[in-house]
Protein backbone atom coordinates (compact mmCIF):
# COMPACT_ATOMS: atom_id res chain seq x y z
CA UNK A 1 0.00 0.00 0.00
CA UNK A 2 1.18 3.38 -0.62
CA UNK A 3 0.37 7.30 -0.59
CA UNK A 4 -1.64 6.60 -3.89
CA UNK A 5 -3.79 4.10 -2.74
CA UNK A 6 -4.96 6.79 -0.22
CA UNK A 7 -4.91 9.91 -2.51
CA UNK A 8 -7.04 7.76 -4.68
CA UNK A 9 -9.54 6.19 -2.24
CA UNK A 10 -10.06 9.79 -0.66
CA UNK A 11 -10.87 11.24 -4.00
CA UNK A 12 -13.18 8.15 -4.25
CA UNK A 13 -14.77 8.53 -1.00
CA UNK A 14 -15.49 12.59 -1.18
CA UNK A 15 -16.75 12.52 -5.03
CA UNK A 16 -19.07 9.55 -4.10
CA UNK A 17 -18.47 8.63 -8.08
CA UNK A 18 -15.84 6.78 -9.38
CA UNK A 19 -16.12 8.52 -12.81
CA UNK A 20 -16.03 11.89 -10.85
CA UNK A 21 -12.96 11.23 -8.92
CA UNK A 22 -11.10 9.89 -12.08
CA UNK A 23 -11.50 13.47 -13.32
CA UNK A 24 -10.49 14.96 -10.62
CA UNK A 25 -7.35 12.64 -10.40
CA UNK A 26 -7.02 12.90 -14.28
CA UNK A 27 -6.55 9.49 -14.72
CA UNK A 28 -9.35 7.14 -16.53
CA UNK A 29 -11.65 4.78 -14.67
CA UNK A 30 -9.91 1.41 -15.14
CA UNK A 31 -6.81 1.97 -13.22
CA UNK A 32 -8.41 3.70 -10.70
CA UNK A 33 -11.18 0.62 -10.04
CA UNK A 34 -8.22 -1.41 -9.69
CA UNK A 35 -6.22 0.29 -7.45
CA UNK A 36 -9.13 0.53 -5.14
CA UNK A 37 -9.64 -3.56 -5.38
CA UNK A 38 -5.83 -3.66 -4.48
CA UNK A 39 -6.47 -1.54 -1.74
CA UNK A 40 -9.57 -3.34 -0.63
CA UNK A 41 -7.67 -6.75 -1.39
CA UNK A 42 -5.06 -6.05 1.28
CA UNK A 43 -6.81 -4.95 3.99
CA UNK A 44 -8.99 -7.85 3.53
CA UNK A 45 -12.37 -6.13 3.29
CA UNK A 46 -14.74 -3.86 1.70
CA UNK A 47 -14.20 -0.08 2.13
CA UNK A 48 -17.31 1.12 -0.58
CA UNK A 49 -20.70 -0.10 -0.59
CA UNK A 50 -20.93 -0.47 -4.54
CA UNK A 51 -24.30 -1.12 -4.79
CA UNK A 52 -25.51 1.88 -2.88
CA UNK A 53 -26.43 5.16 -5.35
CA UNK A 54 -24.44 7.67 -4.72
CA UNK A 55 -21.58 5.29 -4.33
CA UNK A 56 -21.31 4.56 -0.25
CA UNK A 57 -18.58 4.13 2.36
CA UNK A 58 -18.86 1.29 4.77
CA UNK A 59 -18.68 1.40 8.58
CA UNK A 60 -15.13 0.28 8.10
CA UNK A 61 -14.47 2.93 5.16
CA UNK A 62 -15.62 5.91 7.10
CA UNK A 63 -12.98 5.18 9.68
CA UNK A 64 -10.53 4.36 7.05
CA UNK A 65 -11.22 7.39 5.31
CA UNK A 66 -10.79 9.74 8.41
CA UNK A 67 -7.43 8.52 8.86
CA UNK A 68 -6.06 8.33 5.26
CA UNK A 69 -7.26 12.54 4.96
CA UNK A 70 -4.75 13.19 7.96
CA UNK A 71 -2.44 10.94 6.61
CA UNK A 72 -2.31 12.65 3.40
CA UNK A 73 -2.39 16.44 5.47
CA UNK A 74 0.82 15.20 6.97
CA UNK A 75 2.72 13.79 4.15
CA UNK A 76 2.16 17.63 3.01
CA UNK A 77 2.73 19.48 5.84
CA UNK A 78 6.07 16.93 6.16
CA UNK A 79 6.76 17.96 2.88
CA UNK A 80 6.80 21.63 3.17
CA UNK A 81 8.56 21.37 6.21
CA UNK A 82 11.76 19.51 4.99
CA UNK A 83 11.90 21.96 1.93
CA UNK A 84 11.94 24.85 4.53
CA UNK A 85 14.45 23.06 6.64
CA UNK A 86 16.66 22.40 3.29
CA UNK A 87 16.29 26.19 2.18
CA UNK A 88 15.34 24.73 -0.88
CA UNK A 89 13.24 27.33 -2.45
CA UNK A 90 13.23 29.37 0.19
CA UNK A 91 10.99 31.85 0.72
CA UNK A 92 7.71 32.83 3.04
CA UNK A 93 4.41 32.95 2.01
CA UNK A 94 1.59 34.52 4.17
CA UNK A 95 -1.90 33.86 3.56
CA UNK A 96 -4.33 37.04 4.96
CA UNK A 97 -7.70 38.25 5.15
CA UNK A 98 -7.65 41.67 3.57
CA UNK A 99 -9.22 43.65 6.74
CA UNK A 100 -5.79 43.00 7.95
CA UNK A 101 -4.27 44.87 5.03
CA UNK A 102 -5.59 48.03 6.74
CA UNK A 103 -3.79 47.21 9.58
CA UNK A 104 -0.11 46.13 10.37
CA UNK A 105 0.31 43.80 7.97
CA UNK A 106 1.76 46.28 5.23
CA UNK A 107 3.89 47.66 7.57
CA UNK A 108 5.22 44.48 8.90
CA UNK A 109 5.75 43.08 5.46
CA UNK A 110 7.97 45.95 4.58
CA UNK A 111 10.43 45.67 7.29
CA UNK A 112 10.55 41.90 7.00
CA UNK A 113 11.70 42.76 3.07
CA UNK A 114 13.96 44.79 4.49
CA UNK A 115 15.64 42.72 6.96
CA UNK A 116 15.48 39.75 5.19
CA UNK A 117 15.95 40.82 1.46
CA UNK A 118 17.51 37.11 0.45
CA UNK A 119 14.33 35.23 1.42
CA UNK A 120 11.32 36.61 -1.29
CA UNK A 121 7.94 37.58 0.46
CA UNK A 122 4.49 36.04 -0.95
CA UNK A 123 1.35 37.55 0.45
CA UNK A 124 -2.23 35.68 -0.78
CA UNK A 125 -5.48 37.05 0.50
CA UNK A 126 -6.99 33.54 1.60
CA UNK A 127 -9.76 33.64 4.41
CA UNK A 128 -9.50 32.08 7.72
CA UNK A 129 -10.81 28.37 7.22
CA UNK A 130 -8.82 28.64 3.89
CA UNK A 131 -5.82 29.69 5.90
CA UNK A 132 -5.89 26.22 8.10
CA UNK A 133 -6.66 23.91 4.93
CA UNK A 134 -3.04 25.72 3.00
CA UNK A 135 -1.42 25.53 6.07
CA UNK A 136 -2.03 21.92 6.19
CA UNK A 137 -1.05 21.38 2.82
CA UNK A 138 1.98 23.61 2.90
CA UNK A 139 1.48 26.17 0.32
CA UNK A 140 1.44 28.77 2.98
CA UNK A 141 3.80 29.06 5.98
CA UNK A 142 1.74 31.56 7.97
CA UNK A 143 -1.84 32.56 8.25
CA UNK A 144 -3.15 35.93 9.90
CA UNK A 145 -7.34 36.08 10.25
CA UNK A 146 -10.01 36.67 12.21
CA UNK A 147 -12.05 33.58 12.69
CA UNK A 148 -11.12 30.91 16.05
CA UNK A 149 -11.24 27.40 14.99
CA UNK A 150 -9.38 24.73 16.73
CA UNK A 151 -6.91 22.44 14.72
CA UNK A 152 -4.43 20.30 16.91
CA UNK A 153 -2.31 20.64 13.84
CA UNK A 154 -1.91 23.96 14.33
CA UNK A 155 -0.32 26.79 16.10
CA UNK A 156 -3.01 29.90 16.83
CA UNK A 157 -1.98 33.16 18.52
CA UNK A 158 -4.25 36.21 19.17
CA UNK A 159 -2.14 38.58 18.62
CA UNK A 160 -4.64 41.42 19.76
CA UNK A 161 -8.34 42.04 19.60
CA UNK A 162 -9.12 45.15 17.99
CA UNK A 163 -12.34 47.40 18.22
CA UNK A 164 -15.05 47.32 15.64
CA UNK A 165 -17.07 50.45 14.39
CA UNK A 166 -20.20 50.92 13.24
CA UNK A 167 -19.89 52.53 9.18
CA UNK A 168 -22.95 54.77 8.75
CA UNK A 169 -24.20 56.02 5.36
CA UNK A 170 -23.79 60.01 6.21
CA UNK A 171 -27.94 60.63 5.57
CA UNK A 172 -28.44 58.28 8.24
CA UNK A 173 -30.51 58.84 11.68
CA UNK A 174 -27.33 57.08 13.38
CA UNK A 175 -24.80 59.85 11.64
CA UNK A 176 -26.33 62.93 13.43
CA UNK A 177 -23.69 61.89 16.19
CA UNK A 178 -20.42 61.08 16.63
CA UNK A 179 -19.69 59.05 20.12
CA UNK A 180 -20.02 55.73 20.70
CA UNK A 181 -23.46 54.00 19.42
CA UNK A 182 -24.91 50.54 20.85
CA UNK A 183 -25.11 47.46 19.08
CA UNK A 184 -29.14 47.63 20.24
CA UNK A 185 -29.59 50.63 18.33
CA UNK A 186 -27.46 49.15 15.02
CA UNK A 187 -29.57 45.90 14.78
CA UNK A 188 -33.15 47.96 14.27
CA UNK A 189 -31.58 48.94 11.12
CA UNK A 190 -30.42 46.59 7.84
CA UNK A 191 -26.74 45.33 8.32
CA UNK A 192 -24.17 44.25 5.73
CA UNK A 193 -22.16 41.49 6.73
CA UNK A 194 -19.15 39.68 4.71
CA UNK A 195 -17.79 37.19 3.63
CA UNK A 196 -20.63 35.42 2.28
CA UNK A 197 -18.46 32.18 2.50
CA UNK A 198 -16.50 30.19 3.25
CA UNK A 199 -18.33 29.65 6.84
CA UNK A 200 -17.65 29.90 9.87
CA UNK A 201 -16.61 33.48 8.56
CA UNK A 202 -16.28 37.17 9.90
CA UNK A 203 -19.79 37.47 9.17
CA UNK A 204 -21.09 34.74 11.57
CA UNK A 205 -18.78 35.86 14.89
CA UNK A 206 -20.71 39.84 13.68
CA UNK A 207 -23.87 37.99 13.79
CA UNK A 208 -23.26 36.15 16.88
CA UNK A 209 -22.53 39.49 18.95
CA UNK A 210 -25.60 40.77 18.08
CA UNK A 211 -27.01 37.02 18.90
CA UNK A 212 -25.51 37.28 22.59
CA UNK A 213 -27.43 40.13 23.19
CA UNK A 214 -30.64 38.83 22.15
CA UNK A 215 -30.70 40.87 19.63
CA UNK A 216 -31.39 40.18 15.70
CA UNK A 217 -30.97 42.31 12.81
CA UNK A 218 -33.65 44.19 11.44
CA UNK A 219 -32.57 42.69 7.73
CA UNK A 220 -28.89 41.25 6.78
CA UNK A 221 -27.80 41.15 3.85
CA UNK A 222 -24.45 38.88 3.03
CA UNK A 223 -21.62 40.02 0.48
CA UNK A 224 -18.41 38.53 -0.27
CA UNK A 225 -16.20 41.26 0.58
CA UNK A 226 -15.59 44.19 2.90
CA UNK A 227 -15.12 46.79 0.07
CA UNK A 228 -18.89 45.87 -1.54
CA UNK A 229 -20.02 46.43 2.18
CA UNK A 230 -18.92 49.50 2.71
CA UNK A 231 -20.17 50.54 -1.47
CA UNK A 232 -23.21 49.55 -0.70
CA UNK A 233 -22.97 51.20 3.39
CA UNK A 234 -22.46 54.21 1.00
CA UNK A 235 -25.14 53.81 -1.26
CA UNK A 236 -27.66 53.96 1.78
CA UNK A 237 -28.25 50.46 2.13
CA UNK A 238 -27.59 49.46 5.68
CA UNK A 239 -24.84 49.38 8.15
CA UNK A 240 -21.55 47.52 8.13
CA UNK A 241 -20.04 46.25 11.56
CA UNK A 242 -15.97 46.31 10.38
CA UNK A 243 -12.34 46.44 12.23
CA UNK A 244 -11.40 50.32 13.20
CA UNK A 245 -8.51 49.84 11.49
CA UNK A 246 -10.96 49.73 8.24
CA UNK A 247 -11.45 53.91 8.82
CA UNK A 248 -8.31 54.07 6.55
CA UNK A 249 -10.98 53.50 3.50
CA UNK A 250 -12.36 57.29 4.18
CA UNK A 251 -15.29 57.61 1.59
CA UNK A 252 -17.31 60.75 1.80
CA UNK A 253 -20.52 58.90 2.43
CA UNK A 254 -19.74 57.20 4.83
CA UNK A 255 -19.52 58.17 8.29
CA UNK A 256 -17.46 55.74 11.83
CA UNK A 257 -18.77 55.74 15.14
CA UNK A 258 -17.38 53.66 17.91
CA UNK A 259 -19.38 50.72 20.11
CA UNK A 260 -20.26 51.26 23.51
CA UNK A 261 -19.96 47.31 23.91
CA UNK A 262 -16.63 46.71 25.09
CA UNK A 263 -16.29 43.30 23.79
CA UNK A 264 -17.27 44.28 20.30
CA UNK A 265 -13.87 43.69 19.06
CA UNK A 266 -12.80 41.34 16.11
CA UNK A 267 -9.06 39.21 16.94
CA UNK A 268 -6.10 39.37 14.61
CA UNK A 269 -4.85 35.65 15.12
CA UNK A 270 -1.46 34.33 13.38
CA UNK A 271 -1.41 30.96 12.05
CA UNK A 272 1.46 28.52 11.75
CA UNK A 273 2.24 24.65 11.06
CA UNK A 274 2.43 22.90 14.90
CA UNK A 275 6.32 22.45 14.57
CA UNK A 276 7.01 24.76 12.28
CA UNK A 277 10.24 26.23 13.71
CA UNK A 278 11.48 28.20 11.42
CA UNK A 279 13.54 31.42 12.04
CA UNK A 280 12.05 33.53 9.13
CA UNK A 281 8.54 33.02 11.39
CA UNK A 282 10.54 34.10 14.50
CA UNK A 283 11.80 37.48 12.58
CA UNK A 284 8.34 38.24 11.54
CA UNK A 285 7.02 36.97 15.01
CA UNK A 286 9.10 39.76 16.43
CA UNK A 287 8.22 42.54 13.75
CA UNK A 288 4.95 42.75 14.60
CA UNK A 289 5.75 43.51 18.35
CA UNK A 290 8.43 45.87 16.79
CA UNK A 291 5.38 47.32 14.77
CA UNK A 292 3.08 47.48 17.81
CA UNK A 293 5.82 49.36 19.84
CA UNK A 294 6.13 51.51 17.20
CA UNK A 295 2.68 52.35 16.39
CA UNK A 296 2.36 52.83 20.39
CA UNK A 297 4.76 55.35 20.32
CA UNK A 298 3.15 57.08 17.28
CA UNK A 299 -0.16 57.48 19.15
CA UNK A 300 1.23 58.54 22.31
CA UNK A 301 3.15 61.51 20.28
CA UNK A 302 -0.18 62.44 18.30
CA UNK A 303 -2.02 62.82 21.38
CA UNK A 304 0.26 64.90 22.94
CA UNK A 305 0.40 67.40 19.71
CA UNK A 306 -3.09 67.21 20.12
CA UNK A 307 -3.22 68.06 23.78
CA UNK A 308 -3.97 71.72 24.81
CA UNK A 309 -0.44 73.17 25.53
CA UNK A 310 -0.33 73.85 29.54
CA UNK A 311 0.58 77.06 31.09
CA UNK A 312 1.25 77.70 34.60
CA UNK A 313 -1.17 79.81 36.64
CA UNK A 314 -1.57 83.26 35.44
CA UNK A 315 0.44 85.41 38.00
CA UNK A 316 -1.21 87.89 38.97
CA UNK A 317 -0.52 91.30 37.76
C1 LIG B 1 -2.57 43.99 13.01
O1 LIG B 1 -3.19 44.86 12.40
O2 LIG B 1 -2.47 43.99 14.24
C2 LIG B 1 -1.90 42.90 12.23
C3 LIG B 1 -2.34 42.60 10.95
C4 LIG B 1 -1.70 41.58 10.25
C5 LIG B 1 -0.64 40.90 10.82
C6 LIG B 1 -0.24 41.19 12.10
C7 LIG B 1 -0.85 42.19 12.81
Amino acid sequence: MDFRHLKYFVAVAQERSFTRAAERLYISQPPLSRQIQQLEEELGLKLLDREARPLALTEAGRFFHGRAVRMLEQLDETIAMTRRLSQVDRRLVIGFVPSTMYGALPRIARLFRARRPQVPLVLVEKTTVEQGEALKAGQIDVGFGRVRFDDPSLKREVLREEPLVLAIPTEHPLAAESGPVSLVQAAAFPQLVYPRKPRPSYADHILSLFRDMGLEPAEVQEVQEMQTALGLVAAGMGLCLVPASAQRLRRDEVVYRPLLESNATSPIIMSTRLNDQSEDIALLRELIDEVYRLQQAEKLEAERKSMPVLTGPRSSP
